[in-house]
């Protein structure tokens, strides 16, 4: 569920309308100039993404050497560039596309480090994604098999075993393998990451992660998001509570959080795999689409190519032959790779791949989709300066694939309910954990979470939004938080939490262009509107992609909804059929609304230490 983005420079020409002659001199100069920068800077980020993407498919140390030295090059260049660029006035300029240009120059990101330092940032990031992508451990039911790797092994287990010792070893397993062993690597990072942050002149890195979404309010606007959406979770948590202490027992409290190894996901981020003993109408419950993927044959190809067929229908753009022939699609069995799936731009315009270790599950389907809806992104900006090739924000780059699976048929209404619930284990339940996630890091990088509490601090999270606890105590001798990809291999998260409420915006958009839904008439509704073959709303879509990031994404969203912010009315629209049957479900099992506090405690010392007294 990532992107590759490479901070770069660029320049679109345009006829100027200035009329101070001494500013249309400096804009003219300010043009030529950029010309010259953009056709350097998409030559040195072709020559960068070439050596990460070696190094990520392939991890040896030889190609971390390569990519460390090639990554070094072109920091050096990007540094002498920014030292011309900062040398205009380019505030004064009166071309808005120029200057906003000049301001995503300004911002030179790590590269601001010095050569040695920057050298070491990135080994550092490079060494955690290793651990994170090597690490293996040893089976449950055979302790001398211990070859077993977060894809496909863990995944699948935690997806698939009803077994609850089974999953808590593989839950305390994994964070084993990971977390000890990144977390001096992550106090560094924290440092690092700020230091380069001030050479930006932001105050640290949080500051430096929040100017992407171009928002004084930001913060404020996510935080009146989950308070708007947190109702319409406290009755999912509610009710699947209810439903695991039937399958599990005693482990699960009536009250208490829910013990995050039996959600069927590692971080109990998407629970759709529990839905095979939660199901609304179980009698109703249609073959499950894994078996069916199964059955049909479905290879990765396949799967990718039935996702193309979708962008396809609404005229988006078919993957070029190169996609084909340069993608890694499964997962190699002869090198070790980084399988957290992602999409990349190789910035020429031409060369845009994903890698991901597909698995012929329901799972994979769907991040399949995902990671072509950046593909269509990369495609449709690509005439773009190189400044602008990204998204209006990160959240809109991730939420072009995920729209495609907001799309249903129509079905009876206990089918469209199971079918609503499910999206609401992957859609809602998510909402809290990409919120915590950054809420976490923004106070690593502002020192109010300090190392001797990042594990503590982070489970005092995970309960506060997401209402789950550990299975067994916890102490500062774990580090849970490096136990997910994003942490160790520094992406920014909040995106996430930012697409899944965007996507149901857009989604309700094009649903209306495709003339599937019409808020004033009942028998169209949000949750049972289909875009596909629907070239309207592709249309409309493509035009919002084509901007890149030339305008503020408060524009983008104009254009594409007609509406300038964020808004959760989308998203509780689509689920309202699903938040009416659950309350209703709650009440009749008398189930407990919300969360008392844990018993699973986190000691703020090392393992075996004698808890501080402070
Ligand atoms: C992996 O990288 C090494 C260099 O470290 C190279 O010799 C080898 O051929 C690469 N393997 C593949 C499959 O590309
Ligand atoms: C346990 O795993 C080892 C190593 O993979 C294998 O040789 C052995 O046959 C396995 N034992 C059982 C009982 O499956
Ligand atoms: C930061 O601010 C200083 C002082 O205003 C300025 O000289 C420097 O160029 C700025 N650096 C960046 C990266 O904007
Ligand atoms: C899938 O492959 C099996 C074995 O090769 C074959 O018998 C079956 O007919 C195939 N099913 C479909 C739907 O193509
Ligand atoms: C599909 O998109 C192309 C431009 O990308 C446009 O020229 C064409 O008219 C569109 N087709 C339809 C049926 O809207
Ligand atoms: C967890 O810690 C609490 C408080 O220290 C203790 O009472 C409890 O026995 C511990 N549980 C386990 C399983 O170690
Ligand atoms: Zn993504």
């Amino acid at each position: 569920m990532d992107l590759v983005l490479v901070l770069v420079l660029g320049l679109l020409v345009h006829a100027g309308g200035a009329t101070d002659p001494e500013i249309e001199d400096e804009e003219l100069r300010a043009r030529d100039f950029l010309q010259f920068l953009n056709k350097k800077n998409e030559e040195s980020s072709n020559r960068l993404v070439l050596a990460e993407w070696a190094y990520a498919s392939n991890i040896t140390e030889q190609n971390l050497q390569n990519k460390l030295a090639v990554s070094a090059e072109v920091a050096k260049e990007h540094k002498k560039d920014w030292e011309e660029v900062t040398k205009f006035n380019w505030n004064t300029f009166s071309d808005p596309d120029l200057k906003r240009q000049f301001k995503k120059y300004s911002k030179l990101g790590s590269d601001a480090l010095p050569e040695a330092k920057l050298n070491r940032y990135q080994k550092i990031i490079s060494e955690m994604e290793k651990i994170y992508s090597t690490a293996k451990i040893c089976d449950f039911h055979n302790s001398s098999k211990c070859d077993l790797s977060l894809e496909p092994h863990l995944t699948q287990i935690l997806a698939t075993s009803r077994n609850e010792e089974e999953l808590r070893h593989v839950w305390v397993e994994w964070r084993n393998a990971v977390g000890p062993h990144c977390k001096v690597l992550f106090e560094e990072y924290v440092d690092l990451a700020n230091e380069a942050a001030r050479l930006n002149n932001f105050t640290n890195n949080a500051e430096n992660w929040l100017d992407n979404y171009e928002d004084a309010q930001f913060r404020g606007q996510i935080e009146g998001l989950w308070e708007q959406l947190k109702p319409l979770y406290l009755q999912i948590h509610a009710y699947v509570r209810f439903k695991l202490r039937e399958k599990y027992g005693e482990v699960v409290s009536e009250k208490g959080p829910i013990p995050a190894h039996l959600l069927g996901n590692m971080w109990a981020q998407k629970w759709r795999t529990v839905s095979e003993f939660t199901l609304p109408y179980p009698d109703k419950k249609d073959e499950d689409i894994t078996s069916e993927l199964k059955k049909q044959n479905y290879t990765a190809v396949k799967i990718f190519q039935t996702a193309e067929d979708f962008f396809k229908s609404i005229n988006l753009t078919e993957m070029p032959e190169t996609f084909w022939e340069r993608s890694i699609l499964t997962k190699p069995n002869d090198r070790e790779i980084v399988c957290h799936a992602s999409a990349w731009d190789f910035y020429d315009r031409k060369d845009f791949r994903i890698k991901q270790c597909t698995q012929i599950t329901l799972e994979h389907f769907i991040t399949a989709h995902h990671e072509m809806g950046h593909v269509e992104y990369f495609i449709q900006y690509k005439n773009q300066p190189i400044p602008f090739r990204e998204g209006a924000n990160s959240g809109f780059h991730e939420a072009v694939g995920d729209l495609i699976a907001l799309s249903s048929e129509k079905d009876d209404p206990e089918n469209v309910l199971n079918n609503l619930f499910q999206i609401g284990l992957d859609k809602i339940v998510f909402l809290p954990f990409g919120y915590l996630m950054d809420l976490w890091r923004w106070d690593v990088f502002e020192g109010k979470i300090t190392p001797d509490e990042y594990n503590c601090k982070w489970w005092e999270l995970r309960e506060k939004y997401q209402g789950v606890e550990p299975p067994l105590n916890r102490s500062e001798g774990d580090f849970d938080p490096a136990a997910k990809y994003h942490i160790v291999a520094s992406v920014p998260y909040i995106r996430y939490f930012v697409s899944f409420v965007v996507q149901f915006q857009f989604h309700k958009a094009l649903c209306e262009k495709a003339g599937q839904y019409d808020p004033n008439d009942p028998s169209k509704p949000l949750h049972e509107c289909d875009i596909y073959q629907s070239t309207e709303a592709g249309n409309a879509l493509k035009k919002m992609l084509q901007l890149g990031s030339s305008k503020p994404w408060h524009e983008a969203m104009e254009l594409l909804t007609g509406h300038k912010t964020m808004d959760a009315s989308a998203i509780l629209e689509y689920f309202k059929p699903l938040q009416k049957w659950l309350e209703n479900e709650n009440q009749k099992n008398g189930a407990f609304i919300g969360w008392e506090k844990s018993t699973k405690v986190c000691v703020n010392s090392q393992k075996g230490e004698k808890p501080k007294s402070k």
